[in-house]
């Protein structure tokens, strides 16, 4: 008998499945998350609705009264919105979707893994470009890459996950203009940039934009959408799951855009933060930084990362370690409150100072 891994397509077969670390930790800053809970005020008004919600009947398809309050939210055409089980999702529907025989993505390289995952399950080969001296795009390259190779698909994060900054937005508008195939903008961390490229859907119908709730504080709820052309949306529906937002993530995701103002409150909050988080890592010699527009920092300390990774893990602080050959190595530590800020820079300052 055939042995059943056989039988599975090479290009999942080849890969390893997405190790998310399970280390049982007391501080988590490895996932890019809000650290602040629920005001419990706000809490008991969300459960209150979700107690409301029929679980004996399926969710209304296609999100559509969401879609309906978010068209208005990002000042866009209800059908111009795709909602997803979060926005990782919306990245593997557009994958399916736009999938033919020997098509590519491209990618800056280091960036958000799970464009590679999407695209490999998909089929597609995978073109990655590495960032420039600056972490930025490497345009010159990119351009030529979108001329020989034509990929389908164009993936930017924007601030770029894990270095953190946006790419200069005139790269990325050079990059939608020279790109044959679909460019994503995926703003995941809007909320701690304000930068945006939702004004150019406009003037670019290969633009798609990204976005989520899971950086503001409903990441267990997997909310995100996917903004782009009406003609596009309306493919991508055929490959979109019926029922793929359950109901009691539709009630969270109303919930936020009624009580935006206390979510923007903790943002604020992770940005002031931010700040504090990023002037006393750069204070302790042998850190190196980079500039960042999220809600993170990646950070190399001239190869200690191992001893500071190892040194966290010990006193329960989680936080992602990157070390993929050829590419930048480093360390990703989401900004948490200030008292868990505090514990991770005393330890980081144990080992290197
Ligand atoms: C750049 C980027 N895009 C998308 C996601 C996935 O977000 P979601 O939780 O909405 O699937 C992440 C999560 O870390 C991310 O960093």
């Amino acid at each position: 008998m055939k042995n059943v891994q056989s039988l599975v397509r090479e290009e999942v077969a080849n890969q390893k499945a997405y190790s998310i670390e399970d280390t049982p930790a007391r501080v988590k800053l490895d996932a890019n998350e809000n650290p602040y809970p629920l005001p419990p005020r706000l809490r008991s008004k969300l459960s209150a609705a979700m107690r409301s919600v029929e679980l004996h009947h399926y969710p209304e398809p296609g999100s559509t009264s969401l879609r309906r309050a978010y068209a208005k939210h990002f000042g866009v055409d209800e059908d111009m919105i795709l909602i997803g089980n979060g926005s990782d999702e919306a990245i593997a529907i557009l994958c399916t979707t736009m999938a033919r025989p020997g098509a590519t993505i491209l990618i800056p390289v280091p960036t958000f893994a799970m464009y590679r995952i999407s695209a490999l399950n998909n089929g597609y080969r995978v073109l990655e470009a590495p960032l420039d001296e600056q972490g930025d795009l490497d345009i010159e390259v990119m351009e030529q890459q979108l001329r020989t190779d034509k990929p389908a698909i164009t993936f930017l994060s924007y601030p770029n996950n894990p270095t953190g900054g946006c790419f200069r937005a005139d790269r990325v508008e050079r990059l939608i203009k020279a790109s044959p195939g679909v460019v994503v903008v995926d703003e995941a961390y809007f909320h701690f940039s304000g930068r945006t490229f939702l004004p150019k859907l406009k003037q670019y119908d290969r633009l798609v934009i990204l976005r989520t709730l899971s950086k503001v504080g409903l990441a267990a709820m997997r909310i995100g959408f996917l903004i782009g052309a009406p003609e596009l949306v309306r493919e991508l529906n055929k490959v979109r799951l019926p029922y793929n937002m359950n109901a009691l993530s539709q009630v969270a995701a109303a919930f936020y855009l009624e009580h935006e103002t206390a979510f923007l409150e903790q943002t604020t909050r992770i940005r002031q933060e931010r700040e504090r988080l990023m002037r006393s890592l750069c204070s302790i010699r042998g850190v190196q930084a980079c500039p960042t527009d999220a809600n993170f920092i990646f950070f190399c300390c001239k190869f200690r990362e191992d001893d500071v990774y190892q040194a966290l893990l010990r006193e329960g602080i989680l936080v992602k370690k990157f070390s993929r050959p050829g590419a930048a190595s480093g360390i990703r530590v989401t900004v948490g409150t200030r008292k868990e800020n505090g514990e991770f820079l005393r330890i980081v300052r144990s080992v290197l100072v």
